[in-house]
Order: structure tokens, then C-alpha cells, then sequence
């Protein structure tokens, strides 16, 4: 298939496009490299650098390549910043993807497979978190994501021939396995990241936010799913899609892991110390957030590679130790 990657050059964008070529779809990767970076593109991928504010642009590469699907990575990602810049966010992740849908529609592309966030739950009441959870996003990054899924729903029963479905993400992590490709995102703030920067020794001391959570060590516990698990799980929901589906799937693995877990599996295989200092609670952070992932394993047969932590950490070590300073030089 002709396969538009949007976000190709970003962390989990990049990772996308590689496997897509490996399983021998055509590759156009487009990327306005304000995060991403130009050596995380696969080399056997077109590349353009562009916006998704240029309508123009990209309805031009999408008629040029006769794209088939688009996987459309290509957002801010930072809870924080979203609360500090919320404009950008809904400029960039909302109105951006009304672009690129425009220049869908006018290129005739009639399939998306979009990047979601279980952000779009907010502070769930039942965990693990199934689809029908109520939606109720606790920060701008969250709404700017909501108000796509709504954009998608209505676009969808407007154009019954176009389909999407909508990933809804859980904590992304690891790297490539054969360490080609890594996380490189500039300020870091994901947790496994900074674990293995401090055992580089490019940073001191990490704190951990809260110790007082109502979970058996008192941190946060999250659902770790490795970025090649979940974009085989694009692959897979980008082959199934037909005509006028609108399909939600929440992409995790179905079990959660604690901060302080984290840390000791980044000790354990790094066989390195990780000095740590105990601090107060992040604001906006859920205690508890993993996935019901039954829908996507029972409706597309997906199934993670990867369930254990430390083998998610063995994975993104093997890029760190290699590239202490990400992609840069
Ligand atoms: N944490 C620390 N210390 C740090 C960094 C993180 O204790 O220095 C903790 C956080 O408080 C959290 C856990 O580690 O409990 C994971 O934090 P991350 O920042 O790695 O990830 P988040 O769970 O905050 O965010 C992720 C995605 C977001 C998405 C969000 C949905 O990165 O894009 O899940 O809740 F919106």
C-alpha cells in the first residue's frame, strides 16, 4: 500500500515508517522537523519536508504518490506545555489535522489511522480502562485530541467512504530492536528517557513525583507498551479498515508497572546506579493508568512482542549507551 506517515521523523512516527517498509509498503514520510529529526527518517522513504498548515503542499505529495492511507503522528505531545500553550496545541493537533483531512479529501486519500491518547480518558473512574470509558480529558493536549476523534466521527458519516481509526495511546516506550532508531525528544520528560540519561550521568538526580499514591509502593503506575508493538497494531488497523468504519482502540498492554518498578528494571539492566530523590505529587498525574486492550486483541489478532519492563528498557538502553546525545552530533 501507498502509505503517507505524517510525524515520520518523530519518535514514534520514525519507528512507523521503518516498519512499514520492512513490511514492503511504499513509504512517503512528511515532517515539519520542529521535533523530529531528519536522521530518524528511513532511508527507503520519500521525504518532504512540510507542515500540515500547507494544505497545499500536502495535497500535492498525497496525489504525486497516490497515498492510500495516512498515519498521522505528527502533534505536540507534552502535557505540560499544553497547559502552558494551549493555542499551540489545538493549532498544531486540531486544526493541522483539518488540514491534512482537507488535503485527504481533495487528493481522494480515503483512510486514517490517527495517534490518540488515553489523555482523551482524563482521570478514569474504573481502571483497566476499557473503550467505553467516559472521555473526559483533564488538559488542552487531551481536548486536542478529543476534538479530532469528534472531527473524524462526523467527517466519517458526512463521506461514508472514508474510514479511520483512532489509536488511543497508553506510555509509549523502548526502541527499535536492532537499535537503529531511538527517543530523542528535546526537553525530555518521559520517565524511561530520563532513568537512562541519569545512568549516562547526563543528568544527577531524577525525582520521583509522589510516593504517597494509593498503589503498593506508593508510586503512579503506568502501562508501558513498546513503540514496535504498537505500530505493528497500526499496521494491522490500517489493513482492516473498510469503507465508513469508525473504529477506537485502546493500545496498551494490559498491565501496569510502578515508577519506582521502572527505576529498578533501568538498575537492573544497566547494572548501573540510578540516584534518586523523592518528591512531591506532578499536578494532573492519574494514580493508576492501564489499559483494557481485549478489543484490539480480539478484533485485529494483536498480540505485544514485549509485556515484560525490563525488556521494554533493554530495548531503549541498547540506543542510549550508543547515542548519549540522541540524534544530534
Ligand atoms: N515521572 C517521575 N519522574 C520524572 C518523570 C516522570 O516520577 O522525572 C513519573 C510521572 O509522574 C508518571 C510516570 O513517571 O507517573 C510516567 O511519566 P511520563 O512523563 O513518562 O508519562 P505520562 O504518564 O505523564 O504521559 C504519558 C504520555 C503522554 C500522555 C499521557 C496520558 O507521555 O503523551 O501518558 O496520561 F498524554
Amino acid at each position: 500500500m501507498n502509505v503517507m506517515v505524517a510525524g515520520g521523523a518523530g519518535y514514534i512516527g520514525s519507528h512507523a515508517a521503518k516498519l512499514l517498509a520492512d513490511a514492503g509498503h511504499e513509504v512517503v514520510v512528511v515532517d515539519n522537523l520542529f521535533r523530529g529529526h531528519r536522521r530518524a527518517v528511513d532511508s527507503r522513504s520519500t521525504f518532504y519536508e512540510l507542515d500540515l498548515a500547507d494544505h497545499k503542499g500536502l495535497t500535492e505529495v498525497l496525489s504525486k504518490h497516490e497515498i492510500e492511507c495516512v498515519m498521522h503522528f505528527a502533534a505536540l505531545a507534552e502535557v505540560g506545555e499544553s497547559v502552558r500553550e494551549p493555542l499551540s496545541y489545538y493549532e498544531n493537533n486540531t486544526a493541522g489535522t483539518v488540514t491534512l483531512l482537507q488535503a485527504m479529501e481533495a487528493a481522494g486519500t480515503r483512510r486514517m489511522v490517527f495517534s490518540s491518547t488515553c489523555a482523551t480518558y482524563g482521570e478514569p473512574e474504573i481502571t483497566p480502562i476499557t473503550e467505553s470509558e467516559k472521555q473526559s480529558p483533564i488538559n488542552p493536549y487531551g481536548w486536542s485530541k478529543w476534538c479530532v476523534e469528534r472531527v473524524l466521527k462526523d467527517y466519517t458519516a458526512a463521506k461514508p467512504d472514508f474510514a479511520f481509526v483512532a489509536l488511543r495511546y497508553f506510555n509509549v516506550a523502548g526502541c527499535a530492536a536492532d537499535g537503529t532508531l531511538g527517543e530523542d525528544h528535546r526537553p525530555e520528560t518521559h520517565l524511561i528517557p530520563l532513568v537512562l540519561h541519569s545512568a549516562l550521568g547526563l543528568r544527577d538526580k531524577l525525582t520521583i513525583f509522589g510516593t504517597d499514591y494509593p498503589t503498593p509502593d506508593g508510586t503512579c503506575i503506568r502501562d508501558y507498551v513498546h513503540v514496535e508493538d504498537l505500530c505493528q497494531a497500526h499496521i494491522l488497523a490500517m489493513q482492516a479498515l473498510e469503507p465508513g468504519d469508525t473504529r477506537f482502540y485502546n493500545l496498551g498492554i494490559g498491565c501496569g508497572y510502578s515508577v519506582s518498578e521502572v527505576f529498578d528494571a533501568g538498575r537492573r539492566v544497566t547494572g548501573r546506579d540510578i540516584p534518586v530523590e523523592y518528591g512531591d505529587r506532578r499536578p494532573g498525574d492519574p494514580a493508576i493508568l492501564f489499559s483494557d486492550a481485549s478489543k484490539l486483541r480480539n478484533d485485529l489478532a494483536w498480540e505485544p512482542h514485549y509485556t515484560e519492563i525490563d525488556e521494554i528498557v533493554e530495548t531503549a538502553w541498547r540506543w542510549f549507551k550508543d547515542h548519549p546525545n540522541g540524534y544530534g552530533v
